[in-house]
């Protein structure tokens, strides 16, 4: 009895330190890999809170996610050079096995890459010079991502 009960005080204990300890995730440019700062307000939302904490995506097979990603990812003009599901136009195949920057297998790398744009040939959310904090919101970039990986060619999730 008395056994158990500190057994249950040192769990409760050791979970009250690790999500106490627990920092958020740092964003990297894709660019240069150099420290890119995001207002922590703009996680407004549970999931992207949890992303924030994590570098999970916990939209990922989630279908209302899934379906409001897709809209957003044919809004946001991805669709115009990336195709519909992310096959591939102009721009590169999103759906695997392989990708140009490796971080875009998980999807904390996936989300430096559109929130921050690369060197090769996509802005910021795919626009231009447009700032980063404009346009697509953390949530939504999660969403985008959510399909995107939905249409994954080798069924990945990009949070293993
Ligand atoms: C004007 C065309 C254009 C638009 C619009 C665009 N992209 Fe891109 N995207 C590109 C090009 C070109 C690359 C390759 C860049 C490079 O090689 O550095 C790319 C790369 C990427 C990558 C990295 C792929 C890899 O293999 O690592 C991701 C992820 C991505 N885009 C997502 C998006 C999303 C999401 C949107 C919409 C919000 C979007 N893109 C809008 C042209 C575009």
């Amino acid at each position: 009895m008395l056994g158990n009960k500190i057994k249950s005080a040192v769990m409760v204990s050791l979970l009250a330190f690790t999500t106490g300890a627990m920092a958020d995730v740092t964003f990297s440019a894709t660019q240069d890999g150099s420290t890119i700062t995001i207002d922590k307000a703009m996680f407004d939302t549970d999931a992207a809170k949890e992303f924030l904490a994590t570098g999970k995506n916990p939209y990922i097979g989630n279908e209302a996610a899934i379906k409001a990603g897709k809209k957003k990812f044919n809004l946001y003009s991805c669709v115009a050079c990336h195709g519909g599901k992310g096959e591939g136009a102009v721009g590169p195949g999103l759906i695997g096995a392989n990708f140009r920057y490796a971080k875009d297998a998980t999807n904390k790398g996936m989300f430096e890459t559109i929130w921050h744009g690369t060197n090769g040939g996509m802005g910021a959310k795919g626009y231009g010079l447009m700032a980063p904090d404009d346009g697509l919101k953390p949530d939504e970039v999660l969403q985008v991502i959510a399909f995107i990986r939905s249409n994954s060619v080798v069924k990945a999730t990009g949070n293993e």
